[in-house]
C-alpha cells in the first residue's frame, strides 16, 4: 500500500446548510452561479442560494445539460472571462458540478478548452468553486474529476485535476425531495458501481478499503430494499452520504481500480443518450462474467461479506447474479435497448468509438481489449 491522500473539500451536511455558503465564499468575490434546466427553482434551492448570496456581486448561468456539453460550457467560459468572475458556485447534480469544474479550468486557459479533455493542456490553475448538491450519485461534489461531452463528435471524456476540486460542498438532503424516481435509482446504481470499480479487482490486502467498501455496498442494498420508504429524512441522508463516500477518493487509496464499466458505459451515453448510471448497469454484469477468473477472489469475498452467500464452487457466479438481481429489483435494465435495434451495428459503433478514443486495454489488468469488449457487448446489447 502506497499513496498520498487529501480531501480538502469542506462539507456542510444537513438540512438548512445552504445558508452556510456565505461563511466560505470570500465577500469580495464576483460569483457566477451555474445550474441546469431549472429543477432548483422548483425545490426552493435557488431561493436559498439567492438569500445566502445577499450582499455579494453575483450573476447566473443556466442550461447546463445532463451529460454537459463543451458547446454549452464554453458560453459560460466567455462570461467568466468578460465579467471577471472570481468564484463559481455549482448548484445541481453531477453534470452541473462537472461542467463547473470545466468552466473553472477553461476560464484560465487561452486555448481551446477541449484541450483539457484531450490532455493537450494540463490544468495548472482554476477559478475556485463550491458545490451545492441536489442529486447524490457521482461524488463530484468532493472529488477532482469531471466528465464532459463534445456534442459535435459524440465524444464523452473525463479529466482529473486537484485544481478543480470544490472548496466546499453543501449536502442538504432536503434538496433531493423533488428528485424523480428515475434519478433516485440512478443515484443508487452509480454509487454502487463506483464502489465496485474500486473493490471488485484483485485482493490487495487493504483491510480499511475493503471493509469500508463493503459497508457502503451493504448500505446501498438496504436503501434499495427500502426504496418504498424513500420519502424520509433518514433515507435521503444515508443515500447522500453513501454516494459521497463512494467516490471521494478514500476507498480507492493504494488498491487496484478497474473503471472499464465506466469507460464503455460513457460510449453508450455518447451514442444513445443512455443515463450514466443505466449505462453502467447494462455493461457491468456482462463485464464481470467476462473477467470472472481474475476477479474470482474478490467476487467470492463480496458474495460472503456483502450478500451473505455461502461458500461453493460457483460463489463468484452467484455473486454476479446477485449484483444483476440488485439492478432488476430496482427495475433498472441490464440490456441496451436504446439503439435502433440492430445489435451488430450497435456493437461495431461502440467498438469504433472506443478505438477512436484509445480505450483499447481497459480494467485493472489492462486485459479488456477490443476483442473482449466485443464479447462483453454481445451479452449486454439486445
Ligand atoms: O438540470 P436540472 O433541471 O437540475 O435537472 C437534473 C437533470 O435533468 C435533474 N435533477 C437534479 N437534481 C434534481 C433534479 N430534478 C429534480 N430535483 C432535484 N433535486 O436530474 C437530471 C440529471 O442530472 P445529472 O446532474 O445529469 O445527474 P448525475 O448527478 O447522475 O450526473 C451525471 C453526470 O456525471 C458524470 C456522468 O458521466 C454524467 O455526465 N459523472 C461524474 C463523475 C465525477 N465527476 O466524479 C463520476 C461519475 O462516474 C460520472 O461519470
Ligand atoms: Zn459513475
Amino acid at each position: 500500500m502506497q499513496f498520498s491522500y487529501s480531501n480538502p473539500t469542506n462539507i456542510f451536511f444537513g438540512q438548512g446548510q445552504i445558508a452556510a455558503i456565505n461563511t466560505v465564499i470570500p465577500t469580495d468575490s464576483k460569483v457566477l452561479v451555474v445550474y441546469g434546466g431549472g429543477s432548483i427553482k422548483k425545490n426552493g434551492v435557488y431561493n436559498q442560494v439567492a438569500k445566502a448570496l445577499e450582499g455579494y456581486q453575483w450573476q447566473e448561468f443556466s442550461g447546463v445539460e445532463p451529460n454537459p456539453t463543451v458547446e454549452t460550457l464554453n458560453k459560460a467560459v466567455e462570461i467568466v472571462k468578460a465579467e471577471g468572475i472570481t468564484y463559481l458556485l455549482a448548484v445541481g447534480g453531477g453534470s452541473v458540478i462537472d461542467g463547473t469544474k470545466y468552466i473553472a479550468a477553461a476560464s484560465l486557459y487561452d486555448g481551446d478548452g477541449w484541450d483539457i479533455m484531450t490532455g493537450d493542456y494540463k490544468v495548472t490553475d482554476a477559478i475556485p468553486l463550491g458545490a451545492i448538491l441536489t442529486l447524490p450519485a457521482t461524488g463530484s461534489e468532493s472529488n477532482k474529476g469531471a466528465v464532459v461531452t463534445k456534442k459535435a463528435t459524440q465524444h464523452k471524456s473525463g479529466f482529473l485535476s486537484p485544481f478543480v476540486q470544490p472548496k466546499f460542498a453543501v449536502l442538504d438532503p432536503d434538496a433531493m425531495k423533488t428528485l424523480p424516481e428515475r434519478q433516485q435509482l440512478n443515484g443508487l446504481v452509480d454509487a454502487w458501481v463506483h464502489v465496485c470499480e474500486q473493490y471488485i479487482t484483485k485482493p490487495a490486502g487493504g483491510m480499511v478499503q475493503d471493509g469500508f467498501a463493503e459497508a457502503l455496498l451493504k448500505n446501498l442494498i438496504q436503501l434499495g430494499n427500502d426504496f418504498a420508504n424513500r420519502d424520509s429524512d433518514a433515507w435521503r441522508a444515508n443515500l447522500m452520504w453513501s454516494a459521497n463516500q463512494a467516490l471521494n477518493g478514500l476507498i480507492g487509496c493504494g488498491v487496484p481500480q478497474d473503471w472499464a464499466t465506466h469507460m464503455i458505459g460513457h460510449e453508450l451515453t455518447a451514442l444513445y443518450d443512455v443515463d450514466h448510471a443505466r449505462s453502467l448497469a447494462i455493461i457491468q454484469p456482462s463485464l464481470l462474467r467476462n473477467q470472472i477468473e481474475v476477479k474470482r477472489a474478490k467476487l467470492e469475498q463480496m458474495g460472503i461479506n456483502v450478500f451473505g452467500l455461502t461458500k461453493s464452487a460457483d460463489l463468484a457466479e452467484r455473486t454476479i447474479d446477485a449484483i444483476e438481481g440488485f439492478y432488476h429489483g430496482l427495475n433498472v435494465p441490464t440490456q441496451l435497448t436504446e439503439h435502433n435495434g440492430d445489435k451488430s451495428e450497435a456493437i461495431s459503433a461502440i467498438i469504433t468509438q472506443l478505438e477512436q478514443h484509445g480505450l483499447v486495454s481497459l480494467g485493472e489488468n489492462q486485459a479488456i481489449t477490443l476483442d473482449e469488449t466485443k464479447k462483453i457487448l454481445a451479452n449486454a446489447v439486445s
